[in-house]
């Protein structure tokens, strides 16, 4: 049986300490360990980006990175974006763009638009689709989500 080993990070402010197994991904530590669902499994390949999180404010395909190889780490996932229920700007955007419909991509497009938006507020629609395009969306094509994000930048986006 794989052993586990000690394992500390912070994971939307709080710092957790537990045992981890070699092979699990941060992805498997978030869902099972942490109980943070709101990051998607889909691929498990690295393809889809339903996983995204913020790794120290990078968005990574958390289902590729080994949990232990990023230890005192400081994750960001979708929860933290409404703590107290209320959406953030980007999230509303996705209502109000009619960017969601099975959702199933949302949690992973909204990160990785959080991560563009921390570093170009203001995106052309192209910066958009470059800054999203490891996202994949089976339901909405792509202009609503464009457009989502263009209103989350303040109504910028210029082609
Ligand atoms: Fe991680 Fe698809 S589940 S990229
Ligand atoms: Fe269904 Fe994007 S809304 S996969």
């Amino acid at each position: 049986m794989e052993g586990l080993y000690p394992f500390a990070f912070r994971v939307n402010g709080t710092r957790h300490e537990l045992q981890v197994a070699p092979g699990k991904t941060l992805l498997e530590l978030l869902r099972e360990d942490v109980g943070l669902t709101g990051t998607k499994y889909n691929c498990e390949q690295g393809e889809c980006g339903a996983c995204t999180v913020l790794l120290d404010g990078v968005a990574v395909d958390s289902c590729l990175v080994l949990a232990l190889s990023v230890p005192d780490s400081e994750v960001t996932t979708i929860e933290a974006l409404a703590p107290d229920g209320r959406p953030d700007a980007i999230q509303q955007a996705f209502v109000d763009a009619d960017a969601a419909q099975c959702g199933y991509c949302t949690p992973g497009m909204v990160m990785a638009a959080k991560a563009l938006l921390a570093t170009t507020p203001h995106p052309t629609s192209e910066e958009i689709t470059k800054g999203l395009e490891g996202n994949y969306c089976r339901c909405t094509g792509y202009d609503a989500i464009v457009k989502a994000v263009e209103q989350a930048a303040g109504g910028g986006g210029e082609a």
